[in-house]
């Protein structure tokens, strides 16, 4: 895994912001996969600032998120598909309808998990998959378990998220308790992975995945088993 130590969040918006304009640059209809949370905030501003100005172009790419809460309206504010309209897609000129995240809406969970992988797969895995990692080493809503799931799945979520979470909903009962997420294959499915990271809560769960090997107790360490992942995170994260 290549390892790149930014100064701060700014520098690591900038150059995760960079890598992915390279890939859209070399391959104007890239499939970009895309993940919500607070970490990749700074580099999709980054990105729309750059389309703003004319160094990239949205019109022909297409998208994949990693996971959406289910079940949950895309016009909720608390949806990925929400946080994805507001952060990078009312701010590209990117098609919508081009624009994939799994559909929190659908009457039958089971049977959407299937229908995105299968597209996922139909369209060669993402060109470029974006992570973000949790405290405890997740990617997407791969929590770390006994067991690891390849493909895209529903999955219940654990108390502490769902309490986590209950204050941005207008009650306990809306908060969604289980996701749809990409399974471990479909992550490492895509051509090149970057997964961002700052801050000293994350510092941990990096090192275990620095250390190269591979355990279900930490997802992110099974992006060792692919030959092109780039870390990109600052010094706050890297020395803890
Ligand atoms: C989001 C996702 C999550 C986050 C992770 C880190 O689509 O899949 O795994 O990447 O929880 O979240 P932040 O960036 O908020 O620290």
């Amino acid at each position: 895994m290549k390892v790149i130590v930014c100064k701060d969040y700014a520098e690591m918006s900038a150059k995760s912001a960079e890598i992915v304009a390279d890939v859209m640059k070399k391959k104007p209809n890239a499939v970009l996969g895309l993940a919500t949370g607070s970490t990749p905030e700074g580099m999709y501003a980054k990105l729309a600032e750059m389309n703003k100005a004319g160094e990239i172009d949205f019109s022909q790419v297409t998208t994949v998120n990693l996971d959406e809460y289910y079940p949950i309206s895309p016009d909720n504010d608390q949806s990925y598909r929400y946080f994805m309209n507001k952060n990078l897609f009312d701010k590209v000129n990117i098609d919508k309808t081009h624009t994939h995240v799994p559909q929190g809406s659908a009457a039958d969970g089971e049977a959407e998990a299937k229908r995105y992988e299968a597209f996922v797969r139909s369209l060669g895995g993402a060109d470029i998959q974006v992570l973000g990692i949790g405290r405890n080493g997740h990617i997407a809503f791969n929590e770390p378990d006994t067991e690891l799931v390849p493909a895209t799945h529903i999955t219940s979520l654990t108390e502490d998220t769902i309490d986590a979470n209950a204050r941005f909903f207008a009650s306990a009962a809306d908060v969604p308790t289980k996701a749809l997420t990409m399974g471990m294959g479909t992550i490492l499915s895509a051509k090149k992975i970057i997964i961002l990271a700052n801050g000293k809560g994350k510092h941990d769960a990096v090192m275990q995945m620095l250390k190269g090997t591979v355990t279900t107790s930490c997802p992110a360490s099974f992006l060792n088993l692919h030959d092109d992942v780039v870390l990109v995170c600052d010094e706050a994260c890297y020395n803890g």
